[in-house]
């Protein structure tokens, strides 16, 4: 793909992340309509309409290409020579109760075999206006309002005395008594410890260095794409809890987002 097709796909998905963000932000302070989709898992009439809303422009653009969103839609189609993956708003639980901490998180994907290659990712932050955007191989930035987009990066924490890590709690009893089992550890060893309740812009924020690490035990593709391109692109690095590859998976994926120079030894 050449340079101008990845900043159209860029493009779109800045567009429609911002267009969904003033939709989540207008729906913000009226009534929600919240159902239990899950165990400890919420979705809003906002999630339902941000994503229908994304994925109608996109489809309007770009007719072959496929989805993998976060909230059911047998209307889509799954495969084409770019997958998008949608996350309509990331920090349900956050939203739902009126804690302003949540985004819209899209990017568009290359399918491989084992799993996706983003291409190109927005994460929108709807309550502060911050825009965070990449290309593969163009580098990352944050546009906040008006203001001209700034290349983010990473960190330059290398102790994990001095580290601000985040994390956030799973639903399963299981994956809660594992993390707080590393909180033990890692809360002795570092600066501080965040639970921020939205993976995707706690992974953006450790793109452009305000936290240095985040730690997640179960995320799906949706909480990941957009933030993988993200923090690649600001030179940090997204891996499992032993520093290899992340291994693509719907049912949920461990990951450790970092800027590439703390060794948490976990
Ligand atoms: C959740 C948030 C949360 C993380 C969960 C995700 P949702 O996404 O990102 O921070 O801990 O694993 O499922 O449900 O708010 O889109
Ligand atoms: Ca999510
Ligand atoms: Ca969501």
């Amino acid at each position: 793909m050449n340079i101008d097709e990845l900043n159209q796909l860029r493009q779109v998905a800045c567009e429609t992340a911002v267009a969904a963000g003033k939709l989540a932000r207008e729906m913000w302070s009226q009534p929600r309509h919240i159902q239990q989709k899950g165990f400890r898992d919420l979705v809003t009439d906002a999630d339902f309409a941000a994503q229908h809303q994304i994925t109608q422009t996109i489809r309007a653009k770009f007719p072959t290409h496929g989805f993998l969103t976060e909230e059911e839609d047998s209307e889509l189609p799954e495969s084409g020579p770019v997958i998008w993956i949608i996350d309509p708003i990331d920090g349900t639980t956050n939203y739902s109760r009126n804690v302003p901490e949540f985004c819209i998180s899209i990017a568009a994907c290359m399918p491989q075999a084992e799993g996706y290659q983003p291409l190109a990712a927005a994460i929108y932050d709807p309550m502060r206006q911050e825009l965070f955007s990449a290309a593969k191989g163009q580098g990352a930035t944050l546009q906040i309002g008006d203001a001209s987009p700034r290349a983010t990066a990473v960190s330059t924490v290398d102790s994990t005395e001095n580290a601000v890590l985040a994390l956030d709690w799973s639903s399963s009893a299981d994956k809660r008594t594992s993390i707080l089992e590393l909180v033990a550890e890692l809360m002795h060893n570092s600066f501080t410890v965040r639970a921020i309740g939205t993976a995707a812009l706690a992974m953006a924020w450790v793109a452009a260095g305000r936290v240095d690490t985040y730690i997640n035990l179960r995320l799906r593709p949706w909480d990941v794409a957009a933030a993988l391109l993200l923090v690649q692109e600001s030179g940090g690095a997204v891996t499992t809890l032993k520093g290899n590859p992340i291994v693509w998976d719907v049912a949920g994926m461990t990951c450790l987002v970092s800027n590439g120079r703390l060794q948490l030894n976990i």
